[in-house]
């Protein structure tokens, strides 16, 4: 366990929209009340020195590079990484192999065999590194509130699992192409690459996996404006609906994971709906302060909304009415993975851990397969033989009017 109140160099590897957010959150890192670390980003590397020149108004950065290796000399003591996905697999090993703690972004690997490679990695890792996957949006607080409530056990028997990701950012087929609309940097996968882990973290981590699931895949938009204009292959699915069996305890449930570029009207809609035999939660971040909950009252079955507030699962000073988004989400991520980096995370919501990103590459695979063989898959979670580490589930902070 490392000493609480010690400083982390944080190092990023890729300063495009995602290592900005994580640099912002890391540079607001005083809204967090008692946490027992403090992150200061030392270093940045891009190859392109357009995204290095916004980092230039961080006074705690004295690195900036276009060569990541350059960052896993011993200076830094976690490195981000938010790069195409092609590049994942190399990158990640190789901050794996310099034993220098990694915080890596999803989907972990462009594919099955990429994840693969990246957890057999830090299994051989000479005297281990601590590695976690960014999935933020379990962490607003009416997501924590569903989970605490499933894992209470207030549901009784599970009818159904609705968990999906929408937005609406492909919908013009003018928009130019970029490298999340491209098979060979975003993976055969699409969509499912971009909100895969998205949608399978919580479910994975409630002992949800499917155990078979039927897919339909959308390739809606063929083709886009290429870097000179004209008209090139755009050959990513945009929308994937899985229609997954879960086996549990009181029997197995349907749940249905969707994950769309193209769902008209949501924007970065992530959406987890839960119902039982007797009780049921719902929570959107398109309505981000609220959780619907259903609870049996006598014959009836009553929904109540109510609304969440700030607080999530490390306390802050923002007032415990305000309510919380993005920013908020990927602050309270990045203080997860370092609390539990540092041996503090006593009992809260982890980040996800590098076999749950695996398990959600083994679901996406078996959507692959599906949609090709137009048949029912099970996916294949025993690529690596051993006990898969969940992360740690229990929510301690929120207590929701039982
Ligand atoms: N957690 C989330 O909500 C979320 C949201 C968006 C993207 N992502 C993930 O984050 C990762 C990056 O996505 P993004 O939207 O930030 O992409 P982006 O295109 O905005 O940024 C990627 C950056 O990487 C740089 N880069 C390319 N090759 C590099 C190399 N070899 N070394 C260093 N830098 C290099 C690019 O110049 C670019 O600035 C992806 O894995 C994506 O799936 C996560």
């Amino acid at each position: 366990m490392r000493e609480p109140g010690e400083t982390v160099r944080v190092g990023i590897v890729g300063g495009g929209l995602m290592g900005r957010e994580a640099a912002a959150a890391i540079a607001r890192w005083p809204t967090l009340l008692g946490h027992p670390v403090r992150p200061v980003v030392t270093a940045v590397c891009d190859v392109d020195d357009r995204a290095l020149s916004w980092f230039r108004q961080l006074s705690s950065i004295s690195r900036f590079t276009a060569d990541y290796r350059h960052l896993l000399d011993g200076e830094v003591d976690v490195v981000y990484v938010a790069v195409r996905h092609d590049l994942h697999d190399s990158i990640y090993t190789d901050v794996i192999a310099s034993g220098t703690d990694l915080f890596a972004e999803k989907p972990f690997g462009i594919d099955l065999a990429a994840a693969t490679r990246i957890v057999q990695a830090i299994d051989a890792a000479d005297g281990g590194v601590f590695v976690r996957c960014s999935s933020e949006f379990p962490f607003f607080p009416g997501a924590q509130a569903v989970i605490a409530l499933a894992q209470s056990g207030a549901f009784g028997q599970i009818i159904e699992v609705v968990s999906s990701f929408s937005h609406s950012s492909d919908m013009d087929p003018a928009k130019p192409l970029n490298w999340k609309r491209e098979r060979r940097y975003c993976g055969e996968a699409g969509v499912m690459n971009d909100l895969g882990l998205h949608v399978l973290h919580v479910p994975i981590r409630l002992g949800w996996r499917p155990s078979t699931l039927f897919a339909v895949l959308q390739d809606l938009v063929t083709h886009r404006p290429g870097p000179d204009g004209t008209l090139a292959r755009c050959d990513t699915f945009e929308n994937a609906s899985l229609l997954c069996a879960v086996g549990g305890p009181g029997g197995s449930f349907p749940m249905t994971v969707g994950m769309k570029r193209i769902d008209p009207g949501q924007m970065n809609t992530w959406l987890l709906r839960v119902v039982g035999m007797t009780g049921g939660a719902e929570f959107s971040t398109r309505y981000p302060k609220t959780v619907r909950r259903m609870r049996l009252d006598g014959g009836d079955q009553v929904w109540q909304e109510i609304e969440m507030g700030s607080q999530s699962v490390f306390p802050s000073i923002t007032g415990a009415i305000f309510e919380s988004g993005f920013s908020d989400a990927i602050q309270q991520m990045w203080a997860a993975y370092l609390a539990e980096r540092a041996g503090h995370l006593d009992g809260r919501f982890g980040c996800a851990t590098p076999d749950e990103a695996l398990n959600a590459h083994a679901v996406v695979a078996a959507a692959l397969e599906s949609d090709r063989l137009g048949t029912t898959v099970a996916p294949d979670y025993a690529v690596l033989e051993r006990e898969p580490e969940v992360g740690s589930v229990r929510v301690a902070a929120l207590e929701l009017g039982r």
